[in-house]
């Protein structure tokens, strides 16, 4: 066996008892094995949420007024992942309620989406970093899984990286945003796309016809009208 493939299995195993103690779900048929995403993972959202809310595995979580699990419909065709939760979010427990979250609903509407059908919201980090700094390099690290086991639970068909921070964390590569653009890219094996934040529309409006034009892409690639293969 390789020394990766090795790695592999103790991060998974690891990763694994992280999020649900000493048990191990193993498939009981060998029947769905190759069939990719079809491997349902146990559990709801809500019962997650239940479990993780009370996280404290960095200092963020002392911090927080309340953890932000995420919003939205949990047979989400499309997830939008942003980077962390604002001072709203903090204050409301959901994701993008503050001026960015009202601007990307237009843009959902705007594609005949509604955060409460055939999408999902959350964010890379569950808690707000002080004064709204990117999120730390440790910080990913301890709220990655908790990202990776929602996008199991939903398995949606498309993830949207909203913002070069998401982008970099998804993607595993700091490069400017415009270069993360217009690419399809895998994350879990789902397809991944990066587009701009709409915080950053908000600052800059020339972000707006490039934006408008990833989610014209994003909607037919889910209307099954563009094949990303
Ligand atoms: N910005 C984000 O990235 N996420 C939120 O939830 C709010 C603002």
């Amino acid at each position: 066996m390789g020394l990766s493939v090795a790695a592999n299995i103790y991060h998974f195993l690891s990763q694994t008892r992280e999020l649900f103690g000493d048990e191990i779900f193993i498939q009981s048929s060998l029947d769905n094995i190759n069939q990719g995403s079809g491997y349902d993972f146990p559990g709801s959202l809500q019962e997650f949420n239940d479990k993780i809310n009370s996280c404290h595995k960095c200092q963020l979580g002392d911090a927080r007024t309340k953890f932000v699990f995420g919003v939205g419909d949990p047979k989400a065709d499309l997830l939008l992942v942003g980077e962390a939760p604002g001072v709203d979010e903090d204050r409301l427990g959901e994701p993008f309620v503050g001026r960015a979250g009202k601007l990307l609903d237009k843009i959902l509407a705007a594609i005949h989406l509604n955060r409460t059908k055939g999408v999902y919201i959350c964010n890379v980090l569950k808690c707000r970093p002080p004064n709204n700094r990117d999120p730390l390099p440790s910080e990913v690290d301890q709220c990655e899984p908790y990202l990776q086991h929602q996008i199991r639970l939903i398995k949606p068909q498309l993830i949207v990286a909203l913002g070069r921070v998401a982008g970099k964390t998804l993607l595993k590569q700091d490069i400017p945003l415009k270069a993360m653009r217009e690419k399809i890219y895998h994350y879990e094996e789902i397809p991944l796309i990066v587009t701009y934040h709409p915080a950053a529309l908000l600052r800059n409006s020339g972000f707006k016809a490039p934006t408008w034009k990833d989610f014209q892409w994003i909607q037919s690639i889910l209307d099954g009208k563009t094949n990303i293969g």
